[in-house]
């Protein structure tokens, strides 16, 4: 079984990494489009284009199944390309909303990019399990985290600026709703206090449980449309050892 990947930049690797954990034999593929992140801040015919370019070149590596591990294109383009490759599709709304279902009280928080909030399709979802639903879009995090920035004073004030009023509005379970957000997870968590927190990385290896085999040699590839100076670090920060990067080939505006 060979599994596609793909993310705007390095952060779908926290994906990559719990698909890899649940599954350690099948054989990963990964695109990051580093050439062109943030996604977060464009329009969706961008996000929806990027996307297919993206899907389109796993699919030529021969993948089974492709697994579109940016919130923000699975936001926009998961209709799209659904009805495009000829392989299943999942994207990271649904199996982060339907644990989110399981978790909550009744008050739902969502937080992500400045697209994926406004394109409600999170909030539609959880809407229509008759939740409440609280959504923020947080867009300092990911430059954050890109930076290597994911604890300290600096995060902390950021951290609190956007989700104080989650907070005040009394959320019980709150949607990482971004590939970025978990390596922010301790200094979230430390914030929200007694919150469920839902770790979409998490979420898409249990909705993939059932639908993949655990066959292959267990091989990862990593594919990056732009190999910049801070790549590799951010590679072995997120996936816990140096690994192989390789070009992409595509990857122009
Ligand atoms: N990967 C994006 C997401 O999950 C975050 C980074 C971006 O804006 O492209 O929404």
């Amino acid at each position: 079984m060979r599994i596609g990947v793909f993310d705007s930049g390095v952060g779908g690797l926290t994906v990559l990494r719990a698909i890899r954990d649940s599954f350690p034999n099948v054989d990963l593929v990964y695109l990051g489009d580093t050439a062109r992140v943030p996604y977060g801040t464009r329009s969706p015919e961008t996000v929806v284009r990027y996307s297919v370019e993206c899907a389109d070149f796993l699919a030529e590596k021969g993948i089974d199944l492709l697994v579109v591990a940016c919130n923000t294109a699975s936001s926009y383009a998961m209709d799209v390309l659904k009805e495009r490759l000829r392989i299943p599709v999942l994207g990271v709304v649904e199996p982060g909303v339907k644990e989110a279902v399981k978790l909550t009280k009744g008050k739902v928080g969502v937080i992500g990019t400045q697209a994926t909030i406004r394109s409600g399709t999170y909030q539609r979802l959880l809407e229509s399990f008759g939740l409440e639903v609280f959504a923020k879009a947080c867009p300092l995090f990911v430059p954050l985290v890109e930076e290597g920035l994911t604890e300290g004073d600096v995060v902390e004030r950021v951290v609190e600026m956007y989700l104080s009023e989650l907070k005040e509005a009394g959320v019980d379970t709150l949607i990482l709703g971004c590939t970025h957000y978990p390596l922010l997870k301790g200094a979230i968590r430390n914030f929200m206090g007694d919150v469920q927190i839902v770790d979409s990385s998490e979420a898409v290896a249990s909705a993939l449980k059932g639908e993949v085999t655990d066959e292959g040699k267990g091989t990862t590839e990593l594919y990056f449309t732009d190999r910049y100076q801070n790549l590799e670090k951010m590679v072995e920060l997120i996936m816990g050892e140096r690994m192989r990067t390789l070009p992409a080939g595509i990857g122009s505006q």
